[in-house]
């Protein structure tokens, strides 16, 4: 006979610190030790740290993304438009009918061109870094977040001017994503949000926008049909956002975790050899950049003998997946050489992310460019975490650039 079990609820693990665990894995390991799937009562979500359940449920078409308005809704406006018409947060044909409008960004030919861009950014900042006259340079203002920023503005077709108030406001935006927000942080997200949404509903009716270059003039050029004015908007904060934080952050933490490390047994790896793409993707696993992401279940589930029942909320903890020692040996342990890496950093199923091969171009060549140009880098100090759980990276990594 076939024997559902009770709900398994959480103990133990207090979420409510969450934003404040500089080292979340052992929660997560505890987490993952309850079941491959246990109920929160404190966030009111499933719960999954288990390497095979995530998986599991982002290829499943019972649990989608469905994206919740929220209240209340005029000072939340901004926010719940740019994410209600944004393809991660779309199911079904709407979000093939987007998906596909954003695929030719990734194309191999657009790749190759942006890749020489990406080189030669790289180059300019790394000869800024090496003029630093200081004893330390802190890599995250000077190299880890204009790398990025400069990269998708350039792909996205956008003036120079504006980044450094794109990218605050983003870093605002993006923060309502955490589970746990003061008021005055949630202000600052709507506000942030109004900011994107003015700043790109501007850019893309502006007269002359149909003869621009760059991809946001390409969605531009979309018909209506194909992609409502509204959609264009969301989707290029969505490129902006996804093609900052991340890429910053993965970059970020990869740095620390292989510095940490010292010199000693360090690749000295060179352009196109193949250990780079390795310690990149084990950088993507062992600091995952995006701890956590939702889905809703489109149907009662029964999952491992749980039953989740329809619009309940599922969170995959992704971190933790990438931990899972069913699947990573020694998963706590920074390997540079791991391979297989079947890390979920990136997802998996429908909503795998868009920008995946763009985001392992620029951290492919700043890795290689660091290590080439600057073989003894050595950190400094203890870097400065940044705060949140969903969102995992450092304000400040100071480093000597010769050993
Ligand atoms: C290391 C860097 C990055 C990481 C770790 C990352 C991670 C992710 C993840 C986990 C998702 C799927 C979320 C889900 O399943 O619910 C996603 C989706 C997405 N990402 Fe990224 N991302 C990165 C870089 C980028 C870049 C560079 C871009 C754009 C240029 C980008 C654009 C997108 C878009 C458009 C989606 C939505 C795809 C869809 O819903 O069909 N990402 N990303």
């Amino acid at each position: 006979m076939h024997v559902l079990r009770q709900r398994p609820i959480l103990s133990g693990v207090d979420l409510s610190e969450a934003n404040d665990w500089s080292d979340p894995y052992p929660h997560l390991a505890e987490i993952r030790s309850q079941g491959p799937i246990v109920w929160s009562d404190a966030w009111e979500v499933w719960l999954t740290a288990d390497h095979a359940s995530s998986q599991g449920i982002l290829r499943s078409p019972s649990a989608q993304r469905h994206f919740v308005p929220r209240a209340p809704e005029p000072e939340w406006e901004s926010f719940n438009r740019l994410n209600a018409l944004a393809a991660l947060d779309m199911s079904g044909d709407d979000h093939n009918r987007v998906r596909r409008t954003l695929t030719p960004i990734m194309r191999k030919d657009r790749l190759a061109q942006v890749s020489s861009l990406v080189q030669r950014e790289i180059d300019r900042l790394l000869d800024e870094v090496a003029a630093q006259t200081t004893a330390t340079v802190d890599l995250v203002p000077s190299f880890l977040e204009p790398l990025p920023v400069n990269v998708i503005c350039a792909v996205l077709g956008l003036p120079e001017d504006s980044r450094a108030r794109l990218r605050a406001a983003s870093v605002l935006m993006v923060s309502a994503f955490e589970k746990i927000q003061t008021p005055a942080e949630a202000l600052a997200s709507q506000e942030a949000s109004r900011e994107l949404e003015d700043y790109f509903t501007d850019l893309a009716s502006a007269s002359g926008a149909t003869e621009e270059s760059g991809a946001l003039f390409d969605l531009v050029r979309q018909s209506p049909e194909t992609l409502s004015p509204e959609e264009v908007v969301a989707n290029s904060v969505l490129l902006f956002n996804g093609g900052t934080g991340a890429v910053i952050n993965a970059l970020g933490s990869g740095l620390v975790s292989l510095l940490s490390q010292g010199t000693q047994g360090r690749l000295i790896p060179s352009h196109g050899d193949s250990s780079i793409l390795v310690a990149v993707e084990e950088m993507l696993r062992h600091e995952t950049p995006i701890q956590l992401f939702e889905r809703v279940a489109a149907e009662d589930i029964e999952f491992n003998g749980v039953q989740i029942a329809r619009g309940e909320r599922l969170a995959l903890l992704l971190g933790g997946a990438n931990r899972d020692p069913h699947v990573f040996h020694d998963p706590d342990q920074f390997d540079i050489r791991r391979d297989p890496n079947p890390h979920l950093a990136f997802s998996a199923g429908a909503h795998f992310c868009l920008g995946a091969p763009l985001a392992r171009l620029e951290m492919q060549l700043a890795l290689a460019s660091i290590l080439e140009r600057f073989p003894g880098i050595m950190l400094a100090k203890e870097p400065v975490r940044s705060p949140g759980f969903v969102v995992r990276g450092y304000d400040s990594i100071a480093v000597t650039l010769n050993a």
